[in-house]
């Protein structure tokens, strides 16, 4: 066995198997596998050992839930991940293509971290709340045919990772110095990931800032998820000219309601009201529908 991979808890290079088919209507043959080895970093390929939960057609893998850091990202897998979500796994001797999609939407974590727990015997009574476990939904990669739900996650990635980081930055002022932070990095962001081919942004029916109205095709798709507060799956859209849209809904997190909620401290709602006179960015509660992220790709002439 040389060059094929982790062997027990240690890492490896490039993952040797037969391929895996593009889908996989459900993961149960390979459920009661203990572990998985997961490929990132693609132009180096580095691999290691993990733990994942197979639910129907949704195959996750968790950060580290007992050891290790209690931040995901200072494992070099997950900070491979968060960089270039394109991944390898290896189940039952096949190696799927795939792309990691970390789960935001809190039921869906909810259910995958319930799976994970049992399967591994831990008791979700005594989780660490010093440790933040992160879930990946091991998503099919685009088919060669044209992008693909999977290439629209992808594009999306580092503009939702670098909008994180500036908030997080901004947060760390306090919560009204933030204000100045999502006001002038949030769009810089949007510009600086956008090319001839690709354009992102983020949207919503309630805006702060009325430049960040989207494009057009994004409207009916946004009312599409405001009409069925159930259906928090990202859409991929045909548009005029050959080209892609892509959208995946922004759900409120408690994080947000500091700057979008009903009860907000009076410096912040102060600094909010001179710089956004039309403000309809606030009264949202934890899980409402905030928005949603686009990106539109126009085809390689
Ligand atoms: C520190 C205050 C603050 C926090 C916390 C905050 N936001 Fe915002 N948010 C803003 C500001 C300011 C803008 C307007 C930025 C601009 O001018 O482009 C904004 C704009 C947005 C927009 C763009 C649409 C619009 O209304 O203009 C979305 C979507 C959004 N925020 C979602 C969120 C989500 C989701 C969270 C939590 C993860 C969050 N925000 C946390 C201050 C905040």
């Amino acid at each position: 066995m040389i060059a094929c991979g982790p062997v027990g808890p240690f890492s490896g290079g490039r993952l040797s198997g037969e391929p895996g088919p593009d889908e996989v209507p459900s993961w149960a043959f390979a459920a009661a596998g203990e572990r998985a080895q997961v490929e990132t970093r693609p132009q180096d390929p580095h691999s290691v050992n993990t733990w994942f939960a197979a639910l129907g057609a949704d195959l996750y893998v968790p950060t580290s839930m007992i050891r290790g850091p209690e931040s995901p990202e200072e494992r070099g897998w997950v900070a491979h991940v968060v960089a270039d979500p394109r991944v390898r796994i290896r189940l039952g001797g096949l190696v799927y293509e795939r792309i990691a999609t970390r789960v935001e939407e809190p039921g869906e974590y909810e259910r995958a971290r319930a799976a994970l727990e049992q399967k591994y015997e831990l008791d979700p009574e005594e989780r660490d709340p010093a440790r933040q476990v992160w879930i990946f939904r091991m998503d099919p990669r685009p088919s060669a045919k044209g992008p693909g739900l999977a290439e629209g996650a992808a594009l999306l990635a580092p503009f939702k990772r670098e909008l994180q980081q500036a908030l997080r930055e901004g947060m760390a002022e306090g919560t009204a110095a933030a204000i100045a932070s999502c006001r002038v990095r949030a769009p810089l962001i949007a510009e600086q990931l956008s090319s001839d081919r690709v354009r992102v942004g983020r949207t919503s029916h309630r805006l702060r800032n009325p430049a960040n109205a989207g494009p057009a095709w994004v409207t009916p798709l946004l009312a599409a998820y405001r009409a069925d507060a159930s259906d928090r799956a990202p859409r991929l859209v045909p548009l005029e000219g050959g080209g892609s849209g892509y959208v995946e809904p922004i759900v409120v997190q408690p994080l947000c309601l500091g700057c979008h909620g009903s009860d907000l401290a009076p410096d912040v709602a102060e600094r909010l009201a001179a710089l956004y006179p039309e403000d309809r960015a606030v009264g949202f509660a934890t899980g409402d529908l905030r928005g949603v992220f686009w990106a539109e790709l126009t085809p390689a002439p």
